[in-house]
């Protein structure tokens, strides 16, 4: 069983070698562009070095352990696929959480120093905006695998994203919500991708004839979330919606809404997939049953890319770690970068990559049929109305149907401007 940390994780802690103050004074001499500029020189590279800023540490681990696990796999079984004597080097930073400053700082460092080919991550929307003009002033095309506002792929013309948007899932949810659900109550994290899932839902909610009767913002790190659920409480909504980023902080969402008894209320617990991430089902139990979401991606899918995904997956890293939807995005985003790869004979210019990433399809994704839109290059994907439920001994999210097909972000039409 591999279960290598990720590479040099270590490596960042402050005043570590790689938090030196150098790039610092380049930046104020005012010679970091030059720098930037220099390293955007397409390589003949035998190893192409993807520098990954992603989240290892605090309450959001779980996106780098297990975006570099899958990607990871994905080089381990397709390595074969590559031109002959490429190699592909993960380079690994730790933002340890939603800090842009951090985040610029790590990125800088991966294009100045290390000599990235690629830039890979952004767990947080502000993580991604952040790195966004680097990216550009550099030329290195950055490979987003989570962050979900939908501004993000407008902030730089060298971004790619294979993760999802808010929209995606949460647009569709609010149109299945407006058939079953008269009165609903909004609950999300505060900042973009929270933004973006009250509007997604607010709009096509409300469309279906549904009425919102109540919505809050929590905050993003460690909120406590019971005066939230007390107030729910007392409204009595039909269903209760949320979006909180994946990761420990959903989890004492979830023990909230269980210990203050919105479930025996029968305020029905409904959100984008974020919030039933399938790695946290089994620590959630009983807790985590009847909640229905929307989302692209799940475990139990019975696809046979997925099955396959799966299979592979627990062979690696043991049968008791379930892959998931930060999963299937390390894997994808991999999948896309050795299609670029081999369009290029192994090199990566950043202009033939972007073009290449435009035209990147997989019929056959664990998630199903992915393609990258041209025009945004934003993820093109089905979107499926799950439940979680108790299937033998394991808690899984049960795909009930397919909800929107090949859709692309809504938020990119809709959202106000
Ligand atoms: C984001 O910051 O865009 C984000 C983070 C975690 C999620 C979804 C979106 O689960």
């Amino acid at each position: 069983m591999a279960t290598r940390p990720p590479d040099d994780v270590r490596s960042v802690r402050p005043g570590g070698f790689f938090c030196g103050g150098d790039v610092f004074k380049l930046w104020k001499a005012g010679a970091l562009a030059l720098a930037l500029a220099g390293a955007a020189a397409p390589a003949a590279a035998e190893t192409v070095r993807i520098g990954v800023v992603n989240t290892f540490t605090g309450a959001q681990a779980i996106f780098g352990e297990y975006t570099d696990k899958a990607a990871r796999l994905y080089i381990k079984l397709h390595q074969a696929e590559l031109p002959a004597g490429v190699q592909i080097e993960l380079i690994n930073r730790d933002d340890g959480g939603p800090n842009p400053d951090r985040a610029k700082q790590l990125a800088q460092e991966l294009i100045v120093r290390d000599k990235v080919n690629l830039l890979m991550g952004a767990a947080f929307t502000p993580v991604a905006l952040a790195i966004a003009p680097l990216a550009t002033e550099a030329k290195i095309p950055f490979v987003v695998t989570n962050a979900g506002t939908s501004i993000v792929t407008t902030r730089s013309p060298y971004i790619a994203r294979v993760s999802f948007t808010l929209w995606q899932s949460v647009y569709p949810l609010g149109q299945w919500a407006a058939k079953r659900f008269k009165r609903v109550y909004v609950l999300v994290s505060d900042y973009g991708p929270g933004y973006d899932a009250e509007e997604a839902f607010g709009r096509s909610f409300k469309e279906g004839g549904g009425d919102i009767v109540g919505s809050a913002r929590t905050p993003l790190m460690n909120p406590d979330f019971a005066p939230f659920m007390q107030r729910v409480k007392d409204l009595k909504p039909d269903a209760l919606m949320v979006f909180m980023p994946s990761g420990k902080t959903v989890v004492s969402m979830m023990k909230s809404y269980n210990e203050l008894g919105l479930a025996q209320a029968g305020i029905k617990l409904i959100g984008p997939g974020d919030i039933v991430q399938d790695d946290e089902l089994a620590g959630m139990g009983e807790a985590a049953v009847g909640t229905v979401t929307v989302q692209h991606y799940s475990a139990a899918a019975d696809r046979p890319a997925n099955k396959a995904f799966v299979e592979a997956w627990k062979k690696e890293y043991g049968p008791a770690l379930v892959p998931n939807f930060i999963a299937v995005a390390g894997w994808d985003a991999m999948a896309m970068i050795f299609d670029a790869l081999r369009a290029q004979n192994g090199r990566i210019d950043p202009e033939a990559t972007m073009e290449a990433f435009k035209h990147f399809r997989n019929p056959d994704s664990p998630r199903g049929p992915i393609s990258i839109d041209p025009a945004t290059r934003d993820i093109v994907q089905n979107e499926y109305l799950r439940e979680v439920r108790k299937v033998g001994s394991q808690y899984v999210n049960v795909e009930l149907e397919t909800v929107a097909t090949a859709l692309k972000d809504p938020g990119k039409e809709l959202k106000k401007p």
